[in-house]
């Protein structure tokens, strides 16, 4: 029984050796980044963040994603990614073997200015160079709009401004986008709507979902997302993430949790449980510390169901 129109099947899309670790202050050495990467895979992902080009100075932690790229073991049919802003970015995403970046403009303006010092109509106007560059060199870009549902810097971001920067990401020639909850302010009735409104105006791109835990509605977000029939989602390994140009960002939904929800609602996502509740645990020895995933905490309902019998 399909109550709530759920799809069979979703993506989901492991961001964090990126937004889990760039918000980190402990660095993880490029040993433990390609073993997390390499695990990850083995759990069942097929799609991976595994770093950004961006400036060093702006973000230290991404500063390896070159030979972190160049060291991970690729497995054919899986989708490394990276995240890029600038054509340095791009074309040092292409030098260290990725054939995939994903473009991020922020929807909000005190975003876009406090993350890449540029507006997002100008920001917007630059990704046209890496857009006839990954043309030329065989590259796929993909878009991310970030703060799409509000903005700690700005407050609300009306959606009239999220469908114009997505305009302009589809003018550029993108067809596969993402709405990204940055700063934690989306809520279940507002996914829910966006996603089904953004579908009928954009009918041709793919859509993905990004979503924050920082006010404990990620998992009801993604949810409304799957109702609206979103089948492509982000999340982090332990719940580690969040932009640190995002004042009073915190971690993504939790990988772990995720995959849990999906399991106990009948959605499969490929990707083995148990596997990542051991990633998560060995995230959290690496960065020293817990973040937002629940399952690391609780365990997951099976396995107190079957100690009781
Ligand atoms: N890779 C490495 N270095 C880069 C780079 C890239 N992709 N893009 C720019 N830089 C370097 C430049 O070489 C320059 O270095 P220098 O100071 O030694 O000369 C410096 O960064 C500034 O470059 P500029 O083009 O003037 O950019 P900017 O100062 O306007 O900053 C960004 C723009 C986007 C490069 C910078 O804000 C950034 O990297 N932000 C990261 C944001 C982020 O990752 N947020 C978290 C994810 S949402
Ligand atoms: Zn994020």
């Amino acid at each position: 029984m399909d109550l709530l129109h759920l799809p069979k099947h979703i993506s989901i899309c492991e961001v964090g050796p990126r937004d889990g670790l760039q918000n980190e202050k402990v660095s993880l050495s490029l040993e433990q980044k390609t073993e997390l990467i390499e695990r990850s895979i083995a759990a069942g992902v097929k799609i991976i963040e595994v770093g950004s080009f961006v400036s060093p100075k702006a973000i230290p932690s991404m500063a390896d994603t070159d030979e972190v790229c160049r060291r991970i073991h690729k497995v054919p049919g899986v989708e490394y990614r990276s995240l890029i802003f600038n054509l340095k970015g791009l074309q040092r995403a292409e030098a260290a073997g990725l054939t995939k970046a994903k473009l991020t403009v922020s929807a909000s303006r005190g975003h876009c200015l406090a993350n890449m010092n540029k507006t997002p109509e100008e920001a917007v106007q630059s990704f046209s160079a890496c857009v006839a560059y990954a043309k030329e060199h065989n590259l796929t870009l993909s878009g991310a709009i970030s703060t799409a549902f509000g903005c700690s810097i700005d407050g609300i971001v009306p959606f009239e401004q999220v469908i114009s920067v997505a305009k302009a990401l589809y003018d550029l020639g993108l067809r596969e986008l993402s709405l990204s909850d940055t700063t934690g302010m989306a809520h279940p009735v507002q996914v829910y709507q966006y996603c089904l409104d953004i579908q009928k105006m954009f009918p041709d791109v793919t859509w993905n979902l990004h979503f924050h835990n920082t006010r404990g509605l990620g998992l009801a977000n993604v949810l409304a997302g799957m109702m609206a029939g979103i089948t492509r989602f982000d999340a982090c390994f332990a719940g580690l993430g969040g932009c640190p140009f995002a004042p009073g960002a915190s971690g993504n939904i939790a990988t772990e949790d995720l995959i849990n929800m999906c399991n106990e609602i009948g959605v499969t996502t490929g990707i083995d449980i148990d596997q990542y509740i051991k990633i998560g645990y060995d995230v959290e020895k690496y960065i020293g510390g817990t973040r937002s995933s629940s399952i690391l905490r609780a365990g997951k309902c099976s396995d107190i169901i079957k100690n009781k019998k």
